[in-house]
């Protein structure tokens, strides 16, 4: 089987080199030039562990890329639509890529000899939009008709960024969502190839069902940690209270389980805060007011001014003062920063009138683009703690947890810590003012 993949981007690039690595014939296309040819020299056009040897293993042998969607189309059995679905700015989502996609799909199908080809949804999609918008734009531009001339899926995708590459090669599920069972099968198989070694348990159900499964994954995760986030803060104001030791406490109730239980300044990226926002909207337009959601929201946009306040409470007036700000993508292992709660909280550090140095990984290039001149950028981390007066832990990247009491007191003027993610053992910093997030005073 040859499988095409519409969309090389955080979601597509590493599923068709998964794909490709266990020895499918994939097709990728990518309409963006710059990122096309990025994937055409060999190289990832964002940061992800893993994922550029796959592309050196599998380029030119089982995986081609191009930007010719009809070639794709053509010469495929499977068609995945990963293509982007961003936000617009009242906040609704922009299904125009996955629009355009299925128009020229349907278009390649249509003179296609291609027998029965599937085109299977992976971009996350408001419910009923696969057998809605997909579907009719399939069909319009097709002429052909859904089971049975082609067949029809949404294939939800779980993976995180920084782990996607194993996050993808060993599922927690398969979920196969379509309503006609020449689809069911032909992928049943395609995924039983694909995870030969992992094995993963496969759940059919219908093509709705699949587009809800996802929106409800994700608010379910988001619900946690806007929850966790809100006992941290609860946490602050107790003396002598500790979340981590209340969230190890929970997460060992089967019930509850102890993962995405980390309190820290809010969750970012591309998923949960669209996905959340989406799945709300959508709810309310068809008639149910999710009010739970909407705290799970509303818990997570003031997470940043909760940092804020805290550091204000200890160290007084920020107008002035330097201030050293460690991690700015919205999580470890990943260079992207879309939603990233640092992006906030600098954004709110500058008006309050201090001086913001900054340290990342990965993620400095992106962060120069929205604040140019407005920071300092420190490739190093001592650099970035001289001279400061207070530092700031945003995100959990490892290199944090190393620190020792002497990396701060030997570079800023006061060796004062905030550590929103409590990534730094506390027993360590007992020479440093070191406070943490969800640890009472
Ligand atoms: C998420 C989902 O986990 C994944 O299944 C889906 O396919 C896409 O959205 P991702 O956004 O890549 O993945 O990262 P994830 O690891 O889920 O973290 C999301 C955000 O939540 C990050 O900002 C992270 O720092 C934050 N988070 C996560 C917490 O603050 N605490 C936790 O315990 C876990």
């Amino acid at each position: 089987m040859t499988l095409a993949v519409i969309g090389l981007g955080f979601v597509g690039l590493p599923f068709a080199l998964v794909a490709a690595k266990s020895g499918q014939k994939v097709i990728g296309v990518e309409a963006d030039k710059k990122k096309y040819d990025t994937i055409r020299n060999g190289k990832v056009p964002f940061y992800e562990p893993k994922l550029e040897n796959f592309l050196k293993e599998t380029k030119d042998k089982t995986f081609e890329v191009t930007n010719d969607i009809n070639y794709a189309v053509s010469n495929s059995d499977i068609i995945f639509l990963c293509v982007n679905t961003p936000e617009n700015e009242d906040s609704s989502v922009n299904l125009t890529y996955l629009k355009t996609a299925a128009a020229q799909i349907g278009k390649s199908i249509k003179k296609g000899n291609n027998e029965f080809p599937v085109i299977v949804v992976k971009s996350t999609v408001p419910p009923q939009t696969t057998e809605s918008l997909v579907k009719n734009t399939l069909e319009e531009f097709s002429l052909k008709k859904v089971g049975e001339e082609f067949g029809l899926a949404m294939v939800p995708e779980f993976m995180r960024e920084g782990s996607a590459v194993n996050d993808i090669q060993n599922p927690h599920l398969v979920v196969i969502g379509t309503n006609d069972d020449k689809t069911d099968d032909r992928l049943t198989s395609l995924f039983e190839s694909i995870y030969q070694n992992s094995k993963p348990p496969t759940l059919h159900t219908s093509i709705v069902n699949s587009e809800l499964i996802k929106y409800v994954n994700n608010a379910f995760l988001a619900t946690k940690i806007s929850f966790i986030n809100t006992i941290a803060n609860i946490c602050n104001n107790i003396p002598g209270a500790n979340v981590e030791t209340i969230a190890e406490a929970i997460g060992r109730d089967p019930r509850i389980g102890k993962l995405f239980l980390n309190a820290g300044p809010g969750y970012g990226g591309s998923c949960f805060p669209k996905d959340l926002s989406d799945f709300v909207n959508y709810s309310k337009s068809i008639g149910y007011n999710p009010l739970l959601l909407e705290s799970t929201q509303q818990v997570n946009q003031t997470q940043p001014k909760k940092i804020i306040e805290i550091i204000t409470k200890k160290s007084g007036e920020l107008h002035g003062k330097q201030i050293a700000v460690l991690g700015i993508s919205f999580k470890k292992d990943t260079d992207d920063i879309r939603q990233s709660p640092s992006i906030k909280i600098i954004h709110q550090l500058l008006e309050l009138g201090a001086n913001v140095k900054t340290h990342d990984p990965k993620a400095l290039p992106n962060l120069k683009k929205i604040f140019s001149d407005k920071l300092v950028y420190c490739t190093d981390i001592a650099k970035c703690l001289k001279d400061t007066d207070l530092c700031v832990i945003l995100t959990d990247w490892d290199e944090y947890q190393s620190l020792s009491a002497d990396d701060f007191i030997k570079n800023m003027n006061e060796p004062r810590v905030f550590d929103t993610r409590r990534i730094i053992n506390p027993e360590k910093m007992l020479t440093v003012d070191y406070f943490a997030l969800g640890y009472g005073n």
